[in-house]
């Protein structure tokens, strides 16, 4: 069992899913999934993600949980107290840095969220067009000052949530605000369903074409479930490691999961009903959320309400999602560096304003950097890449081979069952067996796939 003293913890077992579900559910659920599953072809592309989520999601989830709350250390330090070789450190290193690439183009796109937030409140999309709607996303957007100002704002709030601590920080916010983002989702869903022509849109999520399966379609699916569960990169080992002793480290990444999906697809109900109502492109891309959503809406009784509902919400899951990134590197610096908390916070949330400049400042091929290239991709677009596509993958692997091949079956046993509190034996010799053979295979074989070589 963990050693407590003088490292905080989430008071019960509440706070630990309201936390973990908050980092979670994010621009992965709101913008990220609606968008993909768009340009992806619909329900095809989402029967891969929930496939992805069963047989290499949860189990990583909880190799993941397994690392963090047996050792209560950081991404980096857990390897160290596991007393494993040091080459099992890259997990945490390249952890670190998956987590730096995430937030350079997150908090921009976050930004954009705040920033719409706001124009929904000033009434800007009162009487909106599809032409305007564009001039509206790229002021948003190009800049330079508009979002690289809300990228400042994103980052202040994370920083002063992120120094309250975890009990009086990532708890107090993340218990307040899930239920409010709850309750304004199926509020808009209600309204999206009742539209006029709302079932075409049902029909396009939830039809599945396997024609539409491609081994890039496959390995976008498996990126996806990577991100929206926060996998691959010690997000999960962090925040495990401020979990309680008896929680069930099974069960929580079963619960997180599922309400983590339901969430996506609600969002996915939220908004593909009206796009089609409206007749609009449902693969729109990145800026599905930001063109399509405020006309959709403007359109709409009660819609400006709704339209400040529906950013409010997707604030909340960028701003919770945000604190587990930003953790991750703030709790190495503070642990490993003796860095203070509050210096570690500023630290980091400065660098990422610095560097997450670039990401902002070629977001969508426009801007400042739009034109610049790096292997064929703008800044945003490399770290999104990089990141999602090869980064958390890769880190989820090894992760799996390490928990799987590395660590005792004893220990694993032991911990699972939180010190045989826990009667379940046969599902963690189940588990086992999944995350020792079924998950790494399963990522090898996409990823061997994907790059073209089976
Ligand atoms: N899961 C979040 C989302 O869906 C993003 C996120 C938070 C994340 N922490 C992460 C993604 C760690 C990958 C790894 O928006």
């Amino acid at each position: 069992m963990g050693d407590l003293r003088g490292r905080e913890n989430f008071s019960s077992g509440l706070a630990v899913f309201f936390a973990t579900l908050g980092s979670a559910l994010g621009l992965g659920n709101i913008w990220k999934f609606p968008y993909l599953t768009g340009e992806s072809g619909g329900g095809a592309f989402l029967l891969v993600y929930l496939l992805s989520v069963v047989f290499i999601g949860i189990p990583v989830m909880i190799c993941e949980f397994y690392i963090g709350r047996k050792t209560r250390k950081n991404a980096v330090g857990a390897f160290n107290k596991l007393k494993a070789n040091p080459a099992w450190k890259i997990i945490g290193y390249m952890g670190i840095i998956s987590a730096y690439f995430i937030m350079f183009f997150y908090s921009c796109v976050a930004g954009w969220v705040y920033c719409y937030m706001f124009k929904a409140l000033k009434g800007d999309f009162v009487s909106i067009t599809p032409r305007s709607a564009e001039i509206q996303f790229s002021s948003a957007v190009v800049g330079p000052w508009v979002p690289l100002f809300w990228q400042f704002v994103v980052l202040t709030v994370v920083a002063i949530i992120l120094i309250c601590g975890i009990r009086k920080g990532i708890e107090r916010v993340t218990k307040t605000l899930l239920p409010v983002l709850f309750v304004l989702i199926i509020i808009c869903d209600i309204r999206a369903v009742t539209l006029p022509g709302a079932q075409a849109g049902l029909n396009f999520l939830f039809n599945i074409d396997f024609a539409r399966l491609s081994p890039g379609v496959i390995l976008t699916a498996l990126g996806l479930a990577f991100f929206k569960l926060s996998l691959g990169m010690g997000t999960m080992i962090t925040y495990a490691s401020y979990f309680t002793d008896d929680n069930n480290l099974i069960l929580t990444p079963v619960k997180v999961a599922a309400s983590d999906t339901i969430v996506s697809m609600l969002a996915g109900i939220a908004i593909f009903p009206a796009v089609f109502s409206f007749g609009l492109e449902p693969g729109a891309g990145p800026g599905l959320l930001f063109m399509t959503i405020p006309l959709v809406f403007s359109q709409i009784p009660l819609g400006s309400v709704l339209l400040i509902a529906f950013f409010f919400l997707t604030s909340i899951a960028a701003t919770t999602a945000m604190l587990s990134l930003v953790e991750v590197p703030v709790a190495f610096f503070s642990e490993e560096k003796k860095i203070p908390r509050t210096l570690s916070v500023v630290f980091n949330c400065l660098f990422i304003m610095v560097i997450g400049a670039l990401a902002t400042l070629s977001a969508d091929g426009a801007g400042l950097l739009g034109k610049v290239l790096i292997f064929g991709k703008t800044f945003f677009d490399l770290f999104d890449f990089t990141s999602s596509n090869i980064l958390l993958p890769l880190g989820g692997l090894l992760i799996a081979l390490f928990v799987g091949h590395q660590v005792r079956k004893e220990d694993f046993r032991a911990e699972l069952s939180n010190y045989g509190r826990l009667r379940m034996d046969g599902a963690i010799g189940f588990i086992r067996f999944v995350i020792r053979w079924v998950t790494p295979i399963l990522l090898v074989v996409v990823f061997l796939n994907s790059i073209g070589l089976i």
